[in-house]
């Protein structure tokens, strides 16, 4: 049997400060909140929990803050068996740090990047090694531009797998377009990417497998060896779709990283994402295997 391919995240690692209301406060307006929790969370941090949870073997690249919170963040990596020996703490600086929503099990989010903007092509270069020992990479838009488009070069180059999940969602040149093996945006993201591109069959079919695009709670769609691959939705009791569109990225590249077809990779990354909203908070939310359903034991 093939080695399992091991997996590497570049990207983002916050605090999430989650407030829970009855409904969202409106422009200008004032809501009360029924609690607050710190729980750790950014997008590339939720990633590497995801896979590893699954039982990736995943390392962690990115940058947090001298201040208390990422020690916790980086414990909190380490816990979950993701390999945090090249996070950089940045002295002087605060950790990444989102601002979250949750009402009615939907969320709103403003992110302060703080560290995350040390994750610099300076700082990816002096990990190239470390980078290119994974077969399958992971990334998000939570760092600088310029640092996903390096790294996009720099492991394709190496031919490596490159899965970009273009969230919160900010385009890439045409050059690291063409670089990546897979783009994962959600129905809105893919509107803004592909603009005039019709319909989201059409889209998956015309990149040819490249495109997989979440649809939320109706399972997700992609090209795949000349045939449309419609994902069906796994009914959940929704309580907080926080890291939702994390959980199927990390559960995909761990399929991926495991050699699964693509078609495998997106009904377990479905059911993956699936599960996670029936929790509250990103990370607290992700399955491990042993959650899955039975399908999948
Ligand atoms: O995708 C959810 C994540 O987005 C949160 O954990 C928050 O940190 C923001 O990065």
């Amino acid at each position: 049997m093939a080695a399992e391919k091991s997996i590497a995240v570049i990207g983002s690692i916050n605090m999430d400060l989650t407030a829970r209301a009855d409904r969202h406060p409106r422009v200008g307006e004032t809501v009360m909140g029924t609690d607050l929790q710190y729980i750790p969370g950014g997008k590339g941090a939720n990633q590497a929990i995801a896979a590893a949870r699954l039982g990736g073997r995943v390392s962690m690249f990115g940058c947090v803050g001298g201040d208390a919170f990422g020690e916790r963040l980086t414990e909190g990596l380490r816990e979950n068996g993701v390999d945090v020996s090249h996070i950089r703490r940045i002295p002087g600086e605060s950790s990444g740090i989102a601002l979250i929503t949750v009402a009615g099990g939907d969320n709103s989010i403003v992110v302060i990047p703080g560290a995350n903007r040390h994750v610099t092509p300076g700082y990816l270069a002096e990990q190239r090694e470390a980078i290119l020992e994974s077969d399958v990479v992971l990334l998000q838009n939570e760092i600088p531009e310029e640092s996903v488009e390096f790294a996009v070069d720099m492991c394709s180059q190496a031919g490596k797998t490159v899965i970009w999940n273009p969230a919160p969602m900010r385009p890439l040149s045409p050059q690291a377009m063409e670089q990546i093996t897979y783009c994962t945006p959600n129905e809105h993201e893919a509107a803004l990417l592909f603009p005039g591109s019709g319909p989201l069959p059409k889209l998956a079919e015309e990149y040819g497998g490249k495109v997989i695009i979440t649809l939320g709670e109706r399972g997700a769609i992609a090209w795949d060896g000349g045939a449309l691959l419609q994902i069906p939705p796994r009914p959940a009791q929704v309580v907080d779709t926080t890291g939702a569109g994390d959980t199927f990225n990390g559960a995909l590249a761990y399929a991926l990283a495991r050699g699964w077809t693509l078609k495998k990779a997106l009904l377990l990354a479905n059911d993956a994402a699936s599960l996670s909203t029936e929790r509250y908070g990103a990370q607290s939310g992700m399955p491990s295997c042993r959650e899955l359903p039975d399908r999948w034991q």
